[in-house]
């Protein structure tokens, strides 16, 4: 598996924890309440499980397994991008949730996490063939 690989696959599994934890912590508050200000964390539970886990543990798997040009990957730095923009915007979205910082910074999150997927996407395009070609 290639260091960058490693990476975004650690940095997954780390939200998978993080993000059930949250999980466990929302769902015996709805059964036992314990504290009213602890459903403010749902927006980082959604965003920790859905593209700190799911999306990141995707990107990882795909730098690793995609058909490469006889050694190389190419464009590797985009795909390196990608994970930067997409840990940095998810970290602002949640920051923004749970700060109440409005509209203009969970924007600002969004366009990274979308500014990601166009990155990877970038990286990805050329690799994605049949493996005769
Ligand atoms: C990959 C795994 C998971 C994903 C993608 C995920 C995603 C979500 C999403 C999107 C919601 C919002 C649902 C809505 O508003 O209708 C939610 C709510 C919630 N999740 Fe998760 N979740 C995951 C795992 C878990 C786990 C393991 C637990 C508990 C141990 C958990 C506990 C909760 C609770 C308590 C809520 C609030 C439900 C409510 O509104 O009453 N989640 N989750």
């Amino acid at each position: 598996m290639p260091r960058l690989s490693a990476w975004l696959v650690r940095i997954a599994l780390a939200y998978l924890a993080a993000g059930f934890l949250l999980g466990a912590l929302l769902l015996l508050n709805k059964g036992l309440p314990f504290s009213g200000g602890l459903w403010r964390w749902l927006p980082v539970h959604i965003e920790f499980l859905l593209l700190g886990w799911t999306a990141q543990f995707a990107l990882g798997v795909a730098y690793w397994i995609l058909p490469r040009f006889h050694s190389e990957r190419r464009r590797e730095a985009w795909a390196a991008l990608a994970g930067g923009l997409l840990n940095a915007g998810l970290l602002l979205v949640c920051a923004a949730s749970l700060l109440g910082w409005g509209g203009a910074w969970l924007t600002a999150g969004r366009l990274l996490e979308a500014g990601a997927a166009l990155a990877f996407a970038w990286h990805a395009w050329p690799r994605v063939k049949p493996m005769s070609v």
